[in-house]
């Protein structure tokens, strides 16, 4: 097959873009362009995970990510399982452990596996024998997020390097604005951060991103407008005076957008709430990439599958 093929990551599992180098990214998004090419076709099938089991152990709330890398997983072969944990009856600690101790006896080769704790796929990851990815810990990371970002951007833009990013909203809840922040900074871009000031994580400027308190200076002339949720589920007590509020000075609509450069493009990870963040004329307008990302999406985490399968024992 093509010279993409031959890469390989340094570690087990992806457990967050922190710690992989240029190369590995760059790599993982020249696979994932195969994956795209193949996803278009009527034929889809790969054989590279014949015999393996993938297990999606999510205990949060997810639509896009879990039928992602169930598609993923399937596209290339693999017995897929679905978990959905409600966290409700999930406690902490010893549970999660017991959990992962309990599924690694049923030799999974792979496990994806989502959780609200920050750390807590980390901690299950030492547990088990298999492969481990991340999707989504908490306000940590969500690694396969930020590159289906950056396949999305390299294809629409040609390049990373050197473009003007910026991540509105609650950036304080967001583990996909941390993944952003690491690989877009890794790859060369510059990264603002634009959000009341109740929204942003305290040193947030030692990321290295410029931070913004209104969208007017955030967005002005930036190329890439990368909208986040307004995260009212991991909110205890009150952010914003009141949504209608948050509206008016944070939601995208396509005023502020003029302020971006004439020829910006407009992201969001889904699930959107129009009319909170974004403006229902902006998400479907012509400058929107929010579908595209969740096609870029299954060819990304059929790039970290396979990429990660081929160093599994017998692989
Ligand atoms: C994101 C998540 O779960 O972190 N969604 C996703 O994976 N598509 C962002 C969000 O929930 O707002």
């Amino acid at each position: 097959m093509h010279a993409a093929s031959a890469f390989t990551l340094s570690g087990r599992d992806l457990l967050g873009i922190e710690g992989l180098i240029a190369s590995e990214i760059t790599g993982l998004l020249d696979l994932a362009e195969e994956f795209v090419e193949l996803n278009r076709q009527v034929e889809k099938k790969r054989t590279t995970l014949r015999g393996r089991t993938q297990i999606n152990l999510f205990f949060e709330a997810s639509t896009r990510t879990q039928s992602s890398f169930e598609i993923a997983g399937k596209r290339l072969g693999a017995d897929v399982m679905n978990m959905s944990v409600g966290s409700s009856s999930v406690k902490k600690g010893e549970t999660l452990v017991d959990t992962a101790i309990t599924l690694n006896a049923m030799h999974p080769d792979i496990l994806v596996v989502r959780h609200h704790a920050s750390g807590a796929v980390a901690l299950l990851a030492r547990k088990v024998d298999c492969c481990v990815v991340n999707a989504g810990d908490g306000a940590h990371e969500h690694p396969t997020q930020a590159l289906l970002d950056a396949l999305t951007i390299r294809r629409n833009k040609g390049r990373i390097q050197g473009l003007t990013v910026a991540i509105c909203g609650d950036v304080l809840h967001s583990r996909v604005a941390r993944s952003n922040i690491i690989l877009l900074h890794t790859l060369g871009a510059k990264v603002r951060v634009v959000a009341p000031s109740t929204l942003l994580p305290s040193g947030i400027e030692s990321l290295g991103v410029e931070v913004f308190r209104t969208m007017e200076a955030g967005l002005d002339g930036a190329d890439i407008v990368m909208m986040l949720r307004l995260q009212r589920e991991r909110m205890a007590g009150s952010f914003i005076p009141s949504v209608k509020e948050y509206f008016h000075y944070f939601g995208l609509d396509e005023a502020k957008l003029r302020r971006a450069a004439p020829d910006a493009l407009v992201m969001h990870p889904g699930p959107m709430n129009r009319g909170v963040e974004i403006d229902s004329a902006v998400a479907d307008g012509p400058r929107s990439l929010i579908r595209e990302q969740v096609e870029m999406g299954v060819a990304v985490r059929m790039a970290v599958l396979d990429t990660l399968a081929r160093k599994l024992p017998n692989a």
